[in-house]
């Protein structure tokens, strides 16, 4: 099969350079009304002046040349990322307003690639252009860019997304910032935007071009087990066409048939296993279209699409610090595949789970943990209940946890609901774990999705 990702080696001012030159000009970019649909907004005029929110605190306005985004150190913000930081401070209030007017943009330039978007975006839509944001904030930091967009790159193979598309997004961007930002958009600010998203699209590019030597751009699974826990919560085990590599504690991206093109997260429960089956805790959250679909709809027999796996909560095997594990709800399903992990792995380091959930009736693999507890004396498996009676330990994950410990010595690993995250993070921040040693799934993708 012919690669979609050729190699682009060329050097960076090469790249993508009409942009620069097209977009020169302020945008008043008119749509044609018949484009016009209830998806995807028509751009509108701006509010009137008195409407606008009040202009935000600038930081002052770099001077001398620009260095290319990536290379500065964090602490001293290079002058592409102070003229972003700039422009995003004035979009902030008017986010959503934004991201409708960069969607209108793009496929009313660009109507093929509407068909590789799902049908309804209301909850991702701003996903795609958050992120954009986030990567430009992190402009200066390689690593993390790098790590971010690699993953970003790879996984958005499966939406058929080619090297081609990626001017078409950019110019959609620099269209709806350069209209938005009326106060803080110059020429500067725009070559700083343009240097950036090339800098962005060409580190996806690659790793997309780098996977498609190695792996496809998404598996089917055929579902071969599907056992409801509670009314809402249901194990389901697939058999992938073929075999899919994985690290304990990561996830994949989950498109059902019943739901084109609408992927969704989910962890895996189990750490690989001999016979390449995988297995996700689902729980269907009111009107979850994909959770809703694979708890209450889906059968053995019935295929699914997977994305590649994702994300960096996985076990450094080159330490024997202690884990101190935190799941909430089906957070449990990635912690036990860590579990399972360090068993296999053969070297005993001391494990403590905390797992939470607001009734006893909710911990609905707490037989699997505490038949693991059983097993390896080197683990303990505490459950904690938030709301209601229980035998065990009762009150929040996070401030149960502190008055355990010290846990200075041990290494974090947090997944469940974007809040219990958020405050666990803090919680063990504030007892003295360094966050490079705490691991949990973005919150930003979490909250971004729902709660779990
Ligand atoms: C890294 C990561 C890993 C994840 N792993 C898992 C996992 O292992 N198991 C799992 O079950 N989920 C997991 N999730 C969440 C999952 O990805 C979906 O977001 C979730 O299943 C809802 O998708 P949906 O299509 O059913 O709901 P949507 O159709 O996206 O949402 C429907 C509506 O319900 C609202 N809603 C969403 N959640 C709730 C809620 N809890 N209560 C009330 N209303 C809600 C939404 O805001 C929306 O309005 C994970 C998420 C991330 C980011
Ligand atoms: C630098 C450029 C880009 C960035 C930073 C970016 C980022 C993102 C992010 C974060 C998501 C959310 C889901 C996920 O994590 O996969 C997403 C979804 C998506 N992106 Fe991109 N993207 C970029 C370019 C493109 C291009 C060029 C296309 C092709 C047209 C594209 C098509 C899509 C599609 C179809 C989705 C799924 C949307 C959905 O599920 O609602 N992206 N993108």
């Amino acid at each position: 099969m012919p690669s979609r990702y050729p190699a682009h080696r060329a050097p960076l001012s090469n790249r993508w350079q009409p942009l620069a030159y097209r977009e020169q000009a302020p945008q008043r970019y008119q749509p044609h009304p018949e484009h016009h649909d209830r998806e995807h907004q028509r751009p509108t005029e701006d509010a009137p002046q008195a409407s606008r929110p009040s202009k935000p605190s600038e930081p002052s306005r770099p001077s001398g040349p620009s260095k290319p985004p990536g290379q500065s150190k964090p602490s001293e913000p290079s002058p592409d990322t102070v003229l972003i930081r700039r422009t995003m401070a004035e979009i902030e209030p008017i986010a959503d307003k934004v991201t409708s007017y960069f969607y209108a943009l793009l496929f009313l330039r660009h109507p093929d690639l509407r068909a590789l978007f799902p049908a309804a975006m209301d909850t991702q839509r701003d996903r795609l252009f958050k992120a954009l944001l986030t990567a430009a904030r992190h402009a200066d930091d390689t690593a993390t860019l790098t790590a971010y967009l690699s993953q970003l790159g790879r996984g958005h193979r499966k939406y058929g997304t080619s090297p081609a598309h990626y001017p078409a997004v950019g110019e959609a961007l620099i269209g709806a910032l350069s209209r938005h930002a009326p106060r803080t958009w110059d020429d500067a600010t725009q070559a700083a935007w343009v240097r950036v998203y090339t800098v962005v699209s060409q580190i996806m590019i690659d790793a997309a071009a780098e996977d498609e030597k190695s792996s496809p751009p998404w598996w089917q699974a055929e579902i071969v087990g599907h056992e409801p826990r509670t009314r809402d919560i249901a194990v389901v085990t697939v058999r992938p066409d073929q075999p899919y590599p994985f690290l304990a504690g990561q996830y994949a991206s989950v498109e059902t048939p019943w739901w084109p093109r609408e992927w969704r997260h989910y962890s895996f429960s189990s750490a690989p296993r001999s016979d390449g089956l995988l297995t996700f805790h689902v729980k269907a959250v009111p009107a979850g279209w994909v959770s809703g679909a694979l708890v209450h709809r889906a059968r053995p027999g019935d295929v699914i699409r997977l994305g590649p796996p994702a994300g960096s909560m996985v076990v450094d095997h080159r330490t024997d610090n202690g884990m101190l594990c935190l799941g909430g709800g089906t957070g449990i399903a990635p912690i036990k595949a860590l579990v399972e992990d360090v068993a296999r792995h053969g070297r005993s380091r001391p494990v403590e789970v905390f797992y939470g959930a607001r009734h006893d009736g909710d911990l609905y693999d707490i037989d699997t943990m505490l038949r693991l507890q059983k097993s390896h004396r080197w683990l303990s498996v505490r459950p904690v209940i938030s709301d209601g009676p229980t035998l065990g330990l009762s009150g929040e994950l996070p401030q149960v946890v502190r008055k355990y410990g010290p846990w200075n010595a041990y290494d974090a690993f947090l997944s469940g609901p974007p809040g219990m995250v958020r405050s666990g993070v803090d919680t063990l921040v504030g007892i003295g774990i360094p966050s490079h040693r705490i691991r949990h799934d973005s919150i930003d993708e979490l909250m971004a999705s729902a709660s779990r």
